[in-house]
Order: structure tokens, then sequence, then C-alpha cells
């Protein structure tokens, strides 16, 4: 089996750089959703027909699978030459069944792609619509039905009669079809029509004419078959996406308390009892555990979630949240971020880089950046982990139960030895050994012209000189 997606368009209307098909929706793009569509279908060889924005459309195709055939249409001359373009870029015409399919389609499952199939080949078709009965059909391809009420032809919008503009039931444009049979239609298609575009609908007629079994599979869920050409429908089809993951969610026994609220990407994994509070995304590859809750006002992009643990407003990204931690209000989550199982990151704390052991917690207005905490440690308010001295990053260790005070600052690189103390306000630029207890108070002493002599030739020094030279016109005049 064979997919063509046709995602040479231009998409004028969005009013973007970047290609309409790249815009997303419920964290995918629309072509990475169409794809994700067919490959579901069990298709072997996809063919992606790029023209508008190609490199960019490209290179999201190599992205997702790199064995996903190109074909360039330099000019979209319609739909039917977009097939042909399709065929062409294969090494050899394809056999069995095509399906032909849509990179702006967002909702198209492969459920539907795969009962579209099953009908095709229990019916014993040459050609199977995928078709749908609604109630502006304005824009669309008609489909025409004989006498009989068997499919006779797809009449666009441009070129159909007043009695025909009456028609309903419209052809979704996504379409399953003999591989030897559309090789031959497509060569023979004409562009003798009102747009003078090659129409890919026109094999039906033709399969028609040659007396070979045609018919449409008639779609109740409408929303599938819906393309997007504006923002306004990019946010419809979301809406509807996200009601649908948040409705399988629910199913799969997971308490969302406001679905209206919550946004749930295509690739994110909940377990059962988890909960789920208003104004919460999960982005990305976010995965959650057991009986865990999650927000209110909540925003995770690829954090892994423990089981029975508590994110309250929280920010995070590509962060881990162990088993039975709690987390926020108000935490910020940076990459590399890792909390130990029970472990705790509270209010006004902001984590990059680091591991929170087992246990540890990390209460009230902190930056940890680059350390590593040992389980069971308990880490003073207001405490900064400095990680930059303007130039390297460097690393500080906590040991297992140390306790240190409020208002800490650690200068990395530093490390706190196993059940060490720190005192309150101390800054500790020396490793404090296990079981000792690290004070540093004293009166404030300035090191003169240290940025100049240490950090020559930066932003900082050239502030210092400059303020030393306005220090030294004042005194002069
Ligand atoms: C087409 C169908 C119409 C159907 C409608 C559903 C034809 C002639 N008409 O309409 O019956 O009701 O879709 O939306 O097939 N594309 C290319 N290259 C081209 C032209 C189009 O890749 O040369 C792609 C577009 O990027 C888009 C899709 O094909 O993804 C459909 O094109 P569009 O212009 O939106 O549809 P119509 O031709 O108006
Ligand atoms: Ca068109």
């Amino acid at each position: 089996m064979t997919a063509i997606v046709l995602a040479a368009g231009a998409g004028t209307r969005m009013k973007s750089t970047r290609a309409k098909v790249l815009h997303e929706i419920a964290g995918r793009s629309m072509l990475e959703h169409a794809l994700v569509a067919v490959s579901g279908a069990g298709v072997r060889t996809t063919v992606a027909v790029v023209g508008h924005d190609r490199e960019q459309v490209t290179a999201a195709v190599a992205a997702y699978d790199p064995r996903i055939v190109i074909a360039v249409q330099e000019e979209q001359n319609g739909t039917g030459h977009a097939v042909r373009v399709a065929l062409e870029s294969l090494d050899a015409a394809p056999e069995g069944t095509v399906i032909v399919t849509y990179g702006d389609v967002p909702l198209l499952s492969s459920q539907t792609l795969s009962e579209l199939l099953v009908d095709h080949r229990v019916a014993g078709r040459s050609v199977t619509i995928l078709s749908a009965e609604v109630d502006d059909p304005t824009g669309y391809g008609r489909i025409v039905r004989d006498a009989d009420d068997a499919v006779a032809a797809i009449r666009e919008h441009k070129d159909a009669t007043a009695e025909e503009l009456t028609l309903r039931e419209i052809n979704s444009g996504i379409l399953v079809v003999d591989a030897g049979f559309l090789d031959r239609a497509v060569a023979s298609l004409e562009a003798n029509n009102a747009q003078g575009e090659l129409y890919l609908t026109d094999i039906v007629a033709r399969a028609v004419a040659e007396g070979l079994p045609v018919g449409a599979h008639v779609l109740e869920d409408v929303w599938q078959t819906e393309g997007v050409n504006d923002r306004g429908q990019l946010a419809r089809m979301g809406r509807e996406l996200n009601r649908r993951l948040t409705d399988h969610w629910m199913a799969e026994g997971v308490t969302i308390v406001d679905p209206a609220t919550t946004w749930i990407d295509s690739a994110v994994a909940l377990a059962a009892d988890v909960t789920i509070l208003p104004g919460t995304q999960l982005l990305g590859a976010t995965v959650v555990g057991a009986g865990a809750t999650i927000g209110p006002d909540t925003t995770l992009r690829n954090v892994e979630v423990g089981r029975d643990a508590t994110v309250v407003r929280t920010h995070g990204s590509d962060a881990v949240v162990g088993e039975g931690a709690t987390v926020g209000p108000f935490a910020y989550l940076r990459p590399g971020a890792d909390l130990g199982e029970g472990g705790k990151v509270g209010t006004f704390v902001e984590v990059k880089n680091s591991t929170i052991g087992a246990g540890a917690k990390v209460p009230h207005l902190t930056y940890v950046g680059d350390a590593d905490i040992g389980e069971g440690a308990n880490i003073g308010a207001g405490t900064i982990f400095a990680n930059y001295d303007g130039v390297h990053k460097n690393r500080t260790t906590i040991g297992r139960h140390a306790k240190t005070s409020s208002n800490n600052t650690f200068v990395a690189p530093v490390t706190v030895g196993d059940g060490a103390f720190t005192g309150a306000g101390a800054t500790i630029r020396d490793d404090v050994p296990a079981g000792a207890l690290a004070v540093s108070a004293g009166s404030q002493r300035n090191i003169e012209g240290w940025v100049g002599t240490k950090r020559p030739d930066t932003a900082s020094a050239h502030a210092a000189r400059d303020a030393a030279a306005d220090a030294l016109e004042a005194t002069g005049e």
C-alpha cells in the first residue's frame, strides 16, 4: 500500500512565514497528523508532494521519517497534477492500493483510513471516495450520484450547475484507489475545466466510463474531513482535537475537572487516577503516573511526573518529578531538573540542570542551578546556587541529610559534606567537611579594581572603567 500526501499548496490565508502544513495543533504539525494517520493505517511507502515553502516542509517530513519520498511539484496545477508528480517520483509504479490524502486535514484518524480501506476492499471497488454530508458545501467538490444513487462523478464547485450546487454530499479529497487504474487515469487527465487545472476528482467519472466499480464511504464525523486554511480554522480544529483528547483520557480514568481549560498534546501519556485541575497544559512527551495531581494553572512540556506526585501552579520543561514528590505553588522547573522520590520543590523555586535526591527539600525562594543535592537534605529559604562566575558554569554538591540555613549563597564549584550544616546568611566558597557547621560572618570587604583585572574587556569591566572615569572627572572639577 502506498500513501500520497498532498502538501504543495500555498496557505496564503495563514499570513505566515511558516508553511501552512507546519502549523500545529495538539503539539503536532498538521502534516505530522497526516503522516501519523497514514502510518497507522499500515502504509508501506509514503510520498509527500511539496511545493510552496518546500525547504521547510521537506525538512519536517525528513525529521518525521527520512524514508518518506519527497516529490516536488514546481507549479501547483491541481490535485491530479500533484498525484502525477508523486507517481513519477517513485522508482517503480505502485502496486495494490493507493491512499491519497492532504497535509492540511489534521483530524483525519488512522481508524477512519483503515475503515475506508476495508470498505474499499470488501466492496471490491477501483475507487472509494471519503465523503460527508455537510450543512454548507460551499467550495467543496460535490458527489454526483445517478438515478440508482451510485456515484457518477465529482463536480468541483466552480464547475457545478445550479442544481449540482444544491448537493450537500461533499468530496473530502481523501480517497483510496487501485494503483494500476490511478496510474492510467492520472496520465490521461485534461485541464478542460473552470480552473484550468488537472483535477484528481476526474478519475471518478473516468472509472464509471470504464465500467469500474466506484463508491463513496460516507463519514458521519465531518470534523475528520475538514481542512484548515486560516488561523480561525486552526484554532477551531485545535479546540476540537483537544476535546477528543480530553474525552479519551477521561475514558481512560483520568479526572479532568475543566476540560475546556485543559490542553493535552497528542503524544502525552497519562495513567489512571491522574487528576488535572483547571488551567493546565500537558505538552510534548509529558508522562504522568497514577494518582498524581497536576494544576491548577500548570504548564508541563516533556516532563515525567511520578506516581502520586503533586505539581501545583508550575511551569516546567524537560524535567523529572519523582514518585510522591511535591512541586509548587509557583515553581519553575527548567531542563535537567530531576526531583527524587518524595522530594520537594516549593514556592518561588527555580531549578535547572540539577538533581535533588529522594526526600530532599527546597521549600522557599531559591535558585538551584547546576547542583546535586543529596537525599534527605534541606535547603534553607532564600538560597542561591551561584553557578555562574560570568565565564563558566560550575556545580555545587550538597551531601546527604545536610541542612543549609536561610539566605545562603553557594559559590560553585563547592561541596557541602554529608550531614553538614551551614549558618544563616553564609556565603559558602570553600568545601564544608561532613558533619561540620560552616559560618561566614564578618564585615564587608571591597577588593578594588577586581573586575578590571580578573574580567578585562567584559561589559562589566567597561562599565567599571567608565564609572572610574566619571568619578575622576567629577573630582577634577
Ligand atoms: C479539492 C477537491 C475537492 C474537495 C476539496 C476538499 C480536486 C480537484 N478538488 O479541492 O473536490 O472537495 O479538495 O478540500 O481535487 N494541492 C497540491 N497541489 C496542487 C493543488 C493542491 O499539493 O496542485 C494540495 C493542497 O496543498 C491541499 C490539497 O491538495 O492540501 C487540496 O487542495 P485545495 O486547493 O485546498 O483543494 P481544491 O482543489 O479546492
Ligand atoms: Ca484549488
